[in-house]
């Protein structure tokens, strides 16, 4: 590996070593938070995948368990990916996941698999009943891109419901398949899908009530749209007709396979996702709440409030005025991993720049073409995060703010620059942008940066736009890491407060 050790992640989720990859089923069950993960016990890459299986008290400190399924039967010998689980009316799990039983082809099926011992809190030993796989490809769906079943629920007929992602037109439609079974054992799938669209497979669909609306999570990118259930049709509705095209996503960065589970401790939906790399190493995203925005048009993101549990040794700036071409260094704690919270105040809109048209719907190209170091009107303006002492490398993680064309609406653009990441010339660094939905009407907007080594994982204006992003410094490593405030535009910008904490490590499965 190219990478240097110090730039394993401190307390994002990750396995003691070994690929990982879909965050599966996670649950709370008698007191504890179990997770589970597509792994593969024998190597770096991916592979002979099982389900690995962590426990947590809080979601933050995890202690790993064997791998709670892996292929022993003829309907999951090849692999057993991803799936999720349910909880039966009478308190016990199921988990529904997709087996691969045949060498030569990806051919998938889905199993079901039970706890062995329901006493025993830390759900140690699964069983697959004999009746497995129940079910099967059937009727022209195409057995080889027909997986993650979705957890299931129990419709007003009082017959269970799930999805399972799935493709349609020689995979040019992603397509979610509605199935029902009265026992959990023979499923029918419903002559017609909830839903489906022109985006390719869907991989790891996720559909969850988040009244008045429904979001259901569509690939590629973490796709989602928010939309009506309507239960007699059995059909999902986007509330914007042009919802799938709009491609609202949970993270414009390096997240993906996520998905959701409603936690009965604290009432609160907790989303998961992967965030890949392109190193030997893959680590899952902090868990986030989730929920819908007020306007209903869109999920709100944050942190799960645990998280805070870590945070130590907090230093903060206070009313400090960032003049056009400045930046400041924040000093006194260790950033190299950090949570950095900050409220931004820009002084006037008027100079903002005005938006090219061509470049309005396609927030990437948008900030490739007008990245961190390209001065603007109004922003760019953020943070420098791992950053070496002499700003050779440093990540941007900022906004900036365009008129759009022929009015005076202000347009506002999140970004993860990584270009100036590191010196190391062999990476791949995309740059990472999403727009945020607000007019900065009172000029404010606050921007949250879990740093992590190598992870930089952003939370803007509150949780409506988020960007996970990889970067691999070769200088700002550890106790090098630097943070700053930076002002690439025109106008002033102050920042009102900024705090940053440094983070503790957690226990992270022994490693
Ligand atoms: C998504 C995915 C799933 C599949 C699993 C296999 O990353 O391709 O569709 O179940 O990974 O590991």
């Amino acid at each position: 590996s190219i990478v240097d050790p110090l730039l394993r992640t401190g307390y994002h989720f990750q396995p003691p070593k070994n690929w990982i990859n879909d965050p599966n089923a996670p649950m709370y069950y008698e007191g504890w938070y179990h997770f589970f993960y597509q792994y593969n016990p024998k190597g770096a890459v991916w592979g002979h995948i099982v389900w690995a299986h962590s426990v947590s008290r809080d979601l933050i400190n995890w202690v790993a368990l064997k791998p709670a399924i892996e292929p022993s039967i003829p309907s999951d010998k090849y692999g057993c990916w991803s799936g999720s689980a349910t909880i039966m009316p009478d308190g016990t799990p199921a988990i529904m996941y997709t087996g691969v039983n045949r060498p030569d082809v990806n051919y998938q099926v889905q199993n079901v698999a039970y706890p062995r011992n329901k006493s025993d809190p830390l759900l140690r030993e699964w069983v697959k009943p004999s009746h497995n796989p129940i079910i099967v490809p059937r009727g022209g769906v195409n057995a080889t891109q027909f997986r993650d079943p979705t957890t299931a629920w129990l419709a007003s007929d009082g017959q269970w419901r799930l999805l399972i992602g799935s493709a349609a037109e020689g995979g040019a439609r992603g397509v979610a398949f509605v199935y029902r079974s009265r026992d959990f054992r023979r499923w029918r799938r419903a002559r017609r899908p909830l839903h489906s669209a022109a985006t390719g497979m869907w991989e790891c669909p996720d559909f969850y009530p988040a009244a008045p609306s429904a979001p259901l999570d569509l690939r590629r990118y973490d796709y989602y749209t928010v939309g009506t259930y309507d239960r007699k049709a059995e059909r999902y509705v986007p509330d914007d007709p042009a919802g799938d095209e709009r491609h609202l996503r949970y993270d414009y960065g390096n997240f993906y396979a996520s998905k959701t589970f409603y936690d009965p401790a604290k009432k609160r939906r907790v989303l998961w996702g992967w965030a890949n790399e392109s190193d030997t190493r893959a680590d899952d995203a902090i868990p986030r709440t989730v929920w819908l925005d007020f306007s209903g048009k869109q999920v709100i993101q944050w942190p799960i409030e645990e998280v805070e549990a870590l945070r130590h040794q907090p230093v903060t700036l206070k009313d400090t005025v960032i003049k056009p071409g400045e930046h400041v260094e924040v000093t006194g704690t260790q950033t190299a991993q950090a949570d950095v919270e900050v409220s931004f105040e820009v002084s006037s809109l008027a100079g903002a720049e005005p938006l090219d048209p061509a470049l309005a719907h396609d927030a990437e190209r948008l900030c490739g073409a007008r990245g961190a170091d390209v001065e603007g009107g109004v922003g760019p303006f953020g943070l420098w995060v791992l950053a070496s002492a002499n700003l050779e490398e440093r990540t941007a993680v900022f906004f900036r703010v365009f008129k759009a064309a022929g009015s005076d609406k202000p347009v506002v653009l999140m970004c993860t620059d990584p270009t100036k990441s590191s010196l190391n010339p062999d990476l791949y660094l995309p740059t990472f942008a999403g727009f945020v939905d607000t007019d900065l009407s009172d000029g404010k907007i606050s921007l949250r940066s879990l740093i992590d080594r190598s992870v930089v994982e952003s939370f803007g204006a509150g949780g409506k736009t988020c960007i996970l992003s990889r970067v691999y410094p070769s200088l700002a490593i550890d106790k090098n890491a630097h943070l700053y405030v930076f002002n690439n535009g025109k106008a002033d910008v102050k920042v009102t407060l900024l705090t940053a904490w440094q983070m503790k490590k957690p226990l992270m499965n022994g490693a």
